[in-house]
């Protein structure tokens, strides 16, 4: 190496070169594939639920179940009726329109069923109370038009073919009674270590597996029923409990408070309080895993709605741990 072979030690040394600059090619191109944002990774089963290949449903055995506070009694055929779901507390709500306590036969389910009569959704479908009534049309016409899918089709599937047979007047009236109705706490944060081992049993809802010990929450979100069994009767005072990775909520905040860009703050937008403005839905108090796959469905360019576009720059720089920090802070806020 003495210098005898000038030339041979140029050429090592440019083939250095050349090697790191490689190097340097392919981790850059790694990083742009499996996009900065996580855009191009399979979406996280955590936050996309889908029911467990094989997973049976306990057959009826005709008993009529009761939750507390509610003088109904129900069969669990009549609770799982998409066109006649349970109301069990009438006189917390406004009287339903027929297309949120109803739907239509054969294609327009019952709103009510996966929403809820309050509003409140479970976390396989999504909230609406308290939304603008605009926002919620704009959603079903997006959902109609295709401009609205999700990263796991089965995920949207319901809503597209819902807001595909539902006429304008039915969503008019169902937006107008989603909209009047209060957002509430309905999900409990919780920051853990270790969290239920979990199935994801019918209607895609996740539940923990009775019996079946604890695990390591890793990097996942996991968002259950406090109590199974009411959440099966579809009680609308059964809440939800959604455990994140330690330190999230602080770090979500920090992210919410600046923009993951420093520019895009969330409160721009979505209002001060997050609590939402015109045709900005609101954030606060609502399920994570639910705000989580919009997040992701906005990168994959799979929702891309009419006022989708104004999401890029917010979620462009985000990965999945940004996702489930902000989201866990936001779930956090009182609605
Ligand atoms: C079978 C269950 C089911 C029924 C019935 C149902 N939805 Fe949904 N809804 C969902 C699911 C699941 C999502 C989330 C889909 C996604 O990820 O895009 C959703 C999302 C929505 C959204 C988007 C909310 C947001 O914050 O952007 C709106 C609006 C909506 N539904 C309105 C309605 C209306 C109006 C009806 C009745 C005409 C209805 N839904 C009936 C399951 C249902
Ligand atoms: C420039 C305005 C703007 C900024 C900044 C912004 N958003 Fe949004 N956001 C919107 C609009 C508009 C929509 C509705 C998009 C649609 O109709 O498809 C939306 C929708 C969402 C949704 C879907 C909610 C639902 O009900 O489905 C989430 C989640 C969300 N934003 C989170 C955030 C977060 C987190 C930030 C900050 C990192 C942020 N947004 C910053 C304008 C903005």
């Amino acid at each position: 190496m003495s210098g005898a072979h000038p030339t041979r030690h140029h050429a090592r040394a440019s083939a250095r070169r050349w090697r790191s600059g490689w190097a340097i090619l392919l981790i850059a191109s790694a990083l742009l594939t499996s996009g900065v944002g996580g855009q191009e990774a399979p979406p996280p089963a955590w936050a996309y639920p889908v029911m467990d290949p094989g997973f049976q449903r306990p057959p009826d055995d005709g008993r009529k179940h009761r939750v507390p506070g509610s003088a109904s009694e129900l069969t669990q055929t009549e609770i799982n009726d998409p066109f006649n779901p349970p109301d069990w507390y009438p006189n917390e709500h406004p009287p339903m329109p027929p297309t949120v306590a109803h739907g239509r036969r054969p294609d327009v389910r019952a709103c009510g069923q996966c929403h809820m009569p309050h509003g409140l959704g479970h976390p396989e479908s999504s909230g609406l109370a308290g939304l603008s009534a605009d926002y919620i049309e704009q959603q079903m016409i997006d959902y109609r038009a295709g401009r609205r899918k999700s990263a796991v089709p089965a995920r949207a599937a319901s809503m597209i073919a819902i807001a595909g047979a539902a006429t304008d007047a039915e969503v008019r009236e169902a937006a107008q009674y989603f909209s009047r109705l209060k957002a509430a706490k309905w999900i409990r944060v919780v920051e853990a270590e270790t969290v239920p081992k979990t199935f994801v049993g019918a209607g895609n809802m996740r539940h923990a597996t009775p019996n079946g010990g604890s695990e390591p929450i890793g990097q996942r979100i996991i968002e259950i029923p406090e109590n199974s069994e009411l959440a099966e009767l579809r009680d609308s005072h059964s809440s939800f409990v959604a455990y994140v990775p330690v330190g999230a909520i602080k770090r979500g905040q920090a992210l919410v408070a600046t923009g993951s860009d420093g520019k895009a703050r969330c409160a721009g937008c979505h209002g001060p309080d997050l609590k939402g403005v015109g045709e900005m839905p609101a954030l606060a108090g609502r399920s994570p895993i639910y705000l989580a796959r919009q997040l992701m469905d906005f990168q994959r360019g799979v929702r891309n709605g009419v006022y989708a576009s104004l999401m890029a720059d917010a979620v462009a720089r985000l990965n999945e741990r940004d996702i489930i920090d902000i989201t866990a802070y936001l779930a956090s806020l009182a609605p």
